[in-house]
């Protein structure tokens, strides 16, 4: 595959409850195979030499679905985080999260911050789990800690510029994403990365998340090698 491989991929998991219904299982099991997706794509992202690979695992308005189901997540979020820690340290991958993590169980922010700050060091992928995330609310935290700073005189209000703003988002070096990948056939960004993403190159798939392998991230990545990325100029 002599193709270039997108610096930082962002992923939409969707379509897991969907996978179920159609085989008669109920949703969490369609949520327990897509833990196993996520595995297989992060492992082959790393493979593959990308750089940065974000999975929005659970968003703000996620909150709103059966308790059942949200607490079936959040033990499966703990799981995951204990299960695949050797993996993520032996393959040097850095692991970081987005997202508020102070609504999430204090047994999911027990494990996220073990694997962040073991992970802290490693200089390979950066693995970004975005919990309890809202691209709005990143961008109004962002507004609310810049006009703090204003107002203690840190910057001037005329000095705010792109790059200034950018400061403030929750990863700061984080590069914005190259390609977005969105499974289950939606067309929307479902509020996520919203600064972020102003210039990605989007590609969906009809594939449901927990059906989503190797071959499919290969397809979006050769979707992504025919695109012609302008930025707004004229050619790139
Ligand atoms: C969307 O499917 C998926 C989610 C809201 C949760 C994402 C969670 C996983 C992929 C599980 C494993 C993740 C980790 C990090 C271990 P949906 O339920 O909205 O599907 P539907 O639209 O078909 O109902």
């Amino acid at each position: 595959m002599d193709l270039k491989i997108p610096g930082h991929i962002a992923i939409i998991m969707d379509g897991n409850g969907r996978w179920a219904q159609r085989r008669g299982l109920s949703r969490i099991r369609g949520h327990e195979a897509g833990a196993e997706s996520v595995r297989r794509i992060t492992r082959e992202c790393a493979r593959l030499g990308v750089r940065q690979l974000t999975l929005f695992a659970f968003s703000a308005e996620n909150w709103k679905r059966p308790r059942m189901e949200v607490s079936f997540l959040m033990r499966l979020y703990k799981r995951y985080l204990v299960q695949e820690r050797q993996e993520i340290l032996e393959n040097n991958i850095r692991f970081i999260n987005i997202g508020q993590p102070h609504a999430l169980p204090a047994y999911v922010q027990k494990e996220l911050e073990i694997t962040r700050e073991r992970s802290a060091r490693n200089t390979g992928m950066v693995l970004c789990l975005a919990l309890n995330y809202s691209g709005r609310a990143e961008i109004l935290e962002a507004a609310r800690r810049f006009a703090h700073d204003a107002c203690r005189g840190i910057h001037r209000v005329e000095d705010l510029d792109e790059a200034l703003f950018a400061r403030y988002l929750a990863q700061p070096e984080m590069p914005d994403p190259d390609l977005l990948i969105r499974t289950a056939g939606e067309m929307r960004i479902s509020n996520f990365l919203l600064w972020q993403l102003s210039y990605s190159e989007i590609w969906v798939t009809p594939v449901c998340w927990p059906d989503f392998r190797e071959t499919h991230l290969h397809e979006g990545i050769e979707a992504f090698n025919q695109r012609v990325r302008k930025f707004g100029a004229l050619k790139a």
